[in-house]
């Protein structure tokens, strides 16, 4: 992330076209036929350990936009960022003003479990149409599933589960499993205990760490007096790359394998260097996916940004699509709810990571690759788990 954008006060609208528009109401049509600019807030962490998660789902959106001719639905769109921080304790706060002072017609959010949680429930209360585009709570599609609210990502459960299995496979019986102490955390972890332990894996060891803490040496040195067969871990950000860093330097690489959910390595391979080598993982895309539109994707990202995509980048490019294919059913009415959310519900999107559908619950089913970082460069070694759904549960919709 630039310094600039680092600065900037923690409010902004931006116009798609370039043009900033103030919190003055605008209606849907001008009365010469024009459509109406839609408002969009973007409430994403632009600081802290997430940061760059944030903004290559930004970027990726606006790269989306921008292939779509800068119109969703025929109308031209204004953005409102707002960075979260991803601070639980100010999600709420965040989006009422999102939708009640800044009146965005479009929410879209976020990166961190917690935030989403507290972010989910005012759009459920307020109604507002939400797209999540990353932030993998499983009450987001579960017990506090919406028809306003979808997303384009997983559930932290879904890249989990499917490792289990694969780390039997690999021939490993005893396991230590690590994450932050909070819900992303928690689930993942659960995701793969399920797979691991129904399959006849014992866990030796749960280490949590409070959210966003890397003091990973110490829990390092009891990893190595319990000698598990492996370690999997849920970590993401600049927590990742510590982490896998930490491990190496603490002489465990190549001695207790180390497993994840995807999130370990995407983003900060390059960062990680030799430290990621041998590290395997299991998530809903991997860069080197050999399909054209994930090809043509991480062109286009990097002529933009110059920076590299990853899976953040896929989740705010498959949103703008969703968000596209909705608006354009109901030609950019957003009071036309039923239509629009039928027509997403039905969307199959065309993503760089593979064609994906919509389950009941708002939530993707969608193939979970399984990942081998091999001399810097993350290798596909196959499917791990084709077409998974999350069971939703407690969803009360469809
Ligand atoms: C989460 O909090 O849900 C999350 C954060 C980063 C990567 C994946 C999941």
């Amino acid at each position: 992330m630039t310094k600039s954008r680092l600065t900037f006060s923690r409010r902004k609208i931006l116009a798609g076209a370039g043009v900033a528009a103030g919190a003055m109401f605008v209606p849907t049509r001008f009365a010469i036929g024009q459509a109406a600019k839609v408002k969009i807030g973007l409430m994403l962490p632009y600081s802290g350990t997430y940061a760059a998660l944030g903004n290559n789902i930004t970027d990726a959106f606006k790269l989306r936009l921008k292939e779509l001719g800068g119109t969703l639905g025929g109308r031209a769109v204004d953005f409102v960022q707002v960075d979260d921080e991803s601070a639980p304790p100010k999600a709420k706060d965040n989006a009422s003003k999102l939708i009640g002072k800044d009146k965005v017609d479009v929410l879209v959010g976020t990166v961190h479990s917690g935030v989403a949680e507290a972010m989910a429930q005012v759009a459920r209360e307020e109604g507002t149409l939400t797209l999540c585009p990353n932030a993998g709570a499983a009450s987001l599609t579960g017990k506090m599933c919406a028809p306003n609210i979808f997303r384009t990502s997983f559930s932290n459960w879904q890249p989990a589960f499917p490792c289990g299995a694969v780390m039997l496979k690999d021939g490993h019986k005893k396991a230590v499993v690590m994450s932050w102490n909070y819900p992303a955390g928690h689930e993942a972890l659960g995701g793969f205990k399920q797979g691991f332990t129904a399959g006849g894996g014992t866990i030796v060891k749960e280490i949590l760490l409070d959210f966003p803490k890397t003091e990973f040496q110490a829990h390092l040195t009891e990893i190595a007096a319990l000698k598990p067969d492996a370690v999997f871990v849920f970590f993401a950000g600049g927590g990742a790359l510590k982490f896998m860093q930490d491990y190496a330097a603490a002489g465990l690489q190549g001695k207790i394998a180390l497993y994840g959910s995807g999130f370990l390595t995407d983003g900060v391979l390059k960062a990680a260097g030799a430290s990621a080598d041998g590290v395997k993982t299991t998530l809903h895309y991997a860069d080197a996916l050999d399909n054209p539109i994930n090809k043509k994707f991480r062109a286009a990202f990097k002529a933009a940004t110059t920076r590299d995509a990853d899976v953040y980048a896929v989740q705010g490019y498959d949103t703008c699509s969703l968000l596209a294919i909705g608006m354009d059913a109901v030609k950019g009415d957003l009071k036309a709810k039923k239509a629009l959310y039928t027509a997403m519900e039905k969307a199959a999107i065309d993503s760089p990571r593979g064609k994906f559908t919509l389950s009941k619950s708002h939530n993707p089913i969608q193939d979970i690759y399984l990942r081998l970082v091999k001399g810097g460069q993350e290798t596909v070694l196959g499917v791990a788990h084709k077409a998974l759904a999350d069971p939703g549960t407690g969803c009360t919709m469809g």
